[in-house]
């Protein structure tokens, strides 16, 4: 079996700490760290953006994980590329269909891994056909732009239609309401990378809720 990914959302940490927030995971055996960019426009959030990643690029080895929940995400690709990103995630739903190959080769040409993602009510057939160009593919288990919100299981049930129609490379995410319970029903189903935010970040002890999720 293969290694289960994990990615601490630090959307749950200390903004005021993050470089302390990242570290501590860091120790506790987190994979990737997990960036959620939100814009106020495709989700109804404002976070973070290119600034903050290129700070945390200079306090982490750990590949940053970016996950962006934003409009014309084509038009920021670069920027986070060279602010030291690793993994660059898009939404399916910001990019007119007959133009989301460009945005995953633009991300590809930076030498980079190109994730796309799923909101809830997106099916997994609209997407077949552009697996075979993806590293990564993210089935979002919440309403993307928060944290802290429940899982919907539902979201759950696409895991193994995107398995079967792709080659064993491809890393299926799964982002949202993640915790022991509900990895386990995620990677049973066939994902391979987990994030979490609060189910990690609330933990009195990250390592053990990082060692439960796998
Ligand atoms: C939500 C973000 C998630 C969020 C997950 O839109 O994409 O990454 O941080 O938080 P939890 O794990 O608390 O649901
Ligand atoms: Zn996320």
């Amino acid at each position: 079996m293969s290694k289960i990914i994990v990615s601490p959302s630090i959307l749950s940490a200390d903004f005021a700490n993050l470089e302390r927030d990242i570290k501590a995971v860091e120790i506790a055996g987190a994979d990737w760290i997990h960036v959620d960019v939100m814009d106020g426009h495709f989700v109804p959030n404002i976070t973070i953006g290119v600034p903050v990643v290129i700070s945390l690029r200079q306090v982490t080895d750990l590949p940053l994980d970016v996950h962006l929940m934003i409009d014309n995400p084509e038009k920021y690709i670069k920027a986070f590329a060279e602010a030291g990103a690793d993994i660059l995630t898009f939404h399916y739903e910001a990019v007119e269909k007959s133009k989301i190959k460009q945005v995953i080769n633009l991300i590809k040409s930076f030498g980079i891994k190109a994730g796309m993602s799923i909101k809830p009510k997106t099916s997994p057939i609209e997407i077949l056909e552009f697996l075979p160009d993806l590293d990564l593919l993210l089935v979002m288990t919440v309403e993307p732009g928060f944290g802290g919100q429940i899982f919907i299981q539902d979201c759950a049930k696409k895991i193994p239609t995107i398995k079967q129609s792709t080659n064993e490379n491809l890393i299926i995410q799964v982002d949202g309401g993640i915790n022991d319970q509900t990895a386990k029903i995620c990677t049973n189903l066939g994902a391979n990378s987990l994030v979490a935010g609060n189910y990690i970040y609330k933990a009195s002890d990250y390592k053990q809720a990082i060692d439960s999720l796998r």
